[in-house]
């Protein structure tokens, strides 16, 4: 595909969703957007809100999805429960929307002859086994309700691809980061949070000794990702690592962020927070292969841009 006609966003009123409209709309994709605000808010969305059509809906409902899949030619699957403790405290509510929500989104997919799904997966599917980097071929190790649901969506979109001949790419976002991220609640991403802090000028709380490193992703990287997934030439059916291929620590992060903000605040350190994996790192090199995937934003340079919007 040369070029995107027309796509369904679900979750197109979250943090990358919302990104991923803008993106859509500078190369004159027609956006359709379907997100319940339940994380995601129409504030994300008010700048190109003429532009796009924006339905207030549910991806729990099969007969909306059936209806908004039409005429398009891609549905990006952004749409979840992305709380991993609240999928832990009601499995069963977030296997709803997990779990049936994005089947739905495959099967209206496939019944209006979409020609392509790209869905949101999680590197949390690998869990904590020490193995790094993490490379697409190894085994997974969910560990929580919400990486078995993102494993489903995998596995579903592999038989929506072999039996119901719907092309998917399933991405496999590492730590993503960046402007819209809702530092909010105690479990948002940590640049957000720390964002809030320095700019408050208040202590960040760091759990265990701020050694432990992730692969953080800007998310216009994410962005890029996902409209290569929608365009490439690729085997009917991908799942693929969505990261920098680079590490940093918690430690690093704080220092870089009070540096940003000019401010010079000893965090506080407080036990590592239960269940938190040490490390996390991607091999990014199928995406590379596959989808010409190459993160162009270094760490420093997406921080910034991130601390503007912040500011
Ligand atoms: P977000 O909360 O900002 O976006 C999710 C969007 O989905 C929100 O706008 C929300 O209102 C909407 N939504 C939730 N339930 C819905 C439902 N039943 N019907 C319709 N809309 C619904 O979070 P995000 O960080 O932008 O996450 C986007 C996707 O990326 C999710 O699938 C998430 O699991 C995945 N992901 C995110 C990260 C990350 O670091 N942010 C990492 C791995 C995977
Ligand atoms: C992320 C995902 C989670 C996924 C997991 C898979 C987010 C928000 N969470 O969790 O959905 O299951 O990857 O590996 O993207 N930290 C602090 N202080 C804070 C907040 C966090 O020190 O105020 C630390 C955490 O203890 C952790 C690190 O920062 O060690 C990153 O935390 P977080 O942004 O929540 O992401 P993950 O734990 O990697």
């Amino acid at each position: 595909m040369t070029k995107i006609k027309n796509a369904l966003v679900t979750g197109g009123a979250g943090f990358i969703g919302s990104n991923l409209v803008d993106a859509l709309l500078e190369q004159g994709t027609h956006v359709k957007v379907l997100d319940n605000l339940s994380t995601g808010h129409i504030r994300n969305l008010d700048h190109v809100i003429a532009d796009i059509q924006f339905i207030e809906g549910d991806i729990r409902d099969l007969a909306t999805l059936e209806n908004l899949a039409q005429g398009c030619d891609v549905v990006f699957q952004q749409a979840a429960v992305v709380s991993v403790p609240l999928t832990v405290e009601d499995p069963i509510f977030s296997a709803q929307v997990n779990d049936i929500g994005t089947l739905n989104v495959l099967d209206a997919a496939q019944k209006a002859n979409v020609k392509r799904v790209v869905l949101a997966s999680s590197c949390a599917v690998y869990g904590d086994d020490p193995a790094l980097p993490k490379t697409d071929g190894m085994p997974i190790k969910p560990q929580t309700p919400y990486a078995i649901q993102k494993y489903t969506n995998e596995l579903n979109a592999g038989i929506y691809a072999s039996l119901y001949n719907l092309e998917t790419v399933c991405l496999r976002y590492f730590n993503v980061f960046g402007p819209r991220q809702d530092p909010s609640s105690p479990y948002s991403g940590v640049i957000s949070i720390f964002m809030n802090k320095a700019l408050n000028k208040e202590k960040p709380v760091i759990f265990g000794d701020g050694t432990q490193f992730r692969d953080f992703v800007f998310v216009k990287d994410v962005v890029n990702a996902n409209l290569l997934s929608a365009m490439a030439k690729t085997p009917e059916n991908q799942v693929l690592n969505i990261g920098t291929g680079h590490s940093i620590t918690v430690n690093d992060l704080w220092a870089s962020i009070s540096t940003l903000a000019g401010c010079s605040i000893e965090p506080q350190y407080e036990l590592p927070r239960a269940g938190d994996i040490f490390g996390s790192l991607a091999d990014i090199s199928r995406a590379q292969e596959m989808i010409n995937y190459n993160p162009t934003y270094a760490f420093d340079d997406g921080l910034q841009l991130t601390y503007e919007w912040y500011r």
